[in-house]
């Protein structure tokens, strides 16, 4: 018994290893698509909250919440897919200044993760007005770096 617990560990370990490995390969092509998605889907839940604070629907503090949370975590995913490699693809609207200033969209981006982890602590508190200030805050943090480092189509 105890040697099956100790093989499955050692799987566990292993397979670690390996995925680090292949993500360590993972193609430019690839990287482009799921840093899209990635931001694709801040959109999907960023939106709703919008139309709740600007009056347009009701305000449901359940989908607010539960939204601001997704938020929280979708806004640490994108960036590991922005990587030099990918720099010359022509499937992206992500501009190649982003690798020249790194330390310009990476300030961009912990600002995202901020605004995004304040909105979420908003939105659990159940404070609308809040809620509606930390919304544009995050606003801004999506405008800012879209304005410097996505190409307008
Ligand atoms: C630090 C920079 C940065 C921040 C902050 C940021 N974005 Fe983006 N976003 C980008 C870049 C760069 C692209 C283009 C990615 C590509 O095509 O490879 C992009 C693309 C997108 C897309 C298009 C995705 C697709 O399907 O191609 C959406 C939607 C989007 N962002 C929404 C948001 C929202 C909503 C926020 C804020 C909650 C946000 N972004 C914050 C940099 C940022």
């Amino acid at each position: 018994m105890k040697i099956k617990v100790l093989l499955a560990g050692l799987a566990i370990a292993t397979g670690a290893v390996w995925s680090f490995q292949a993500s360590a390969q993972v193609k430019p092509e690839t990287l482009v698509k799921q840093r899209q998605a990635a931001m694709a889907l801040q959109g999907k839940y960023f939106g709703p909250i919008g139309a709740m604070v600007q009056g347009k629907v009701p305000y449901d503090a359940a989908i607010v919440t539960r939204n601001a949370g997704y938020l929280e975590v979708l806004a640490k995913m994108p960036w590991d897919g922005f990587q030099a490699s990918t720099a010359d693809l022509k499937e992206t609207d992500a501009k190649p200044e982003i690798y020249k200033q790194s330390d310009k969209f990476r300030s961009e981006s912990q600002k995202l993760e901020t605004e995004t982890a304040k909105l979420a602590a908003a939105a659990r508190s159940g404070d609308q007005n809040a809620v509606k200030a930390a919304f544009g805050d995050v606003g801004q943090a999506c405008k800012a770096c879209h304005d410097d480092f996505r190409v307008k189509r």
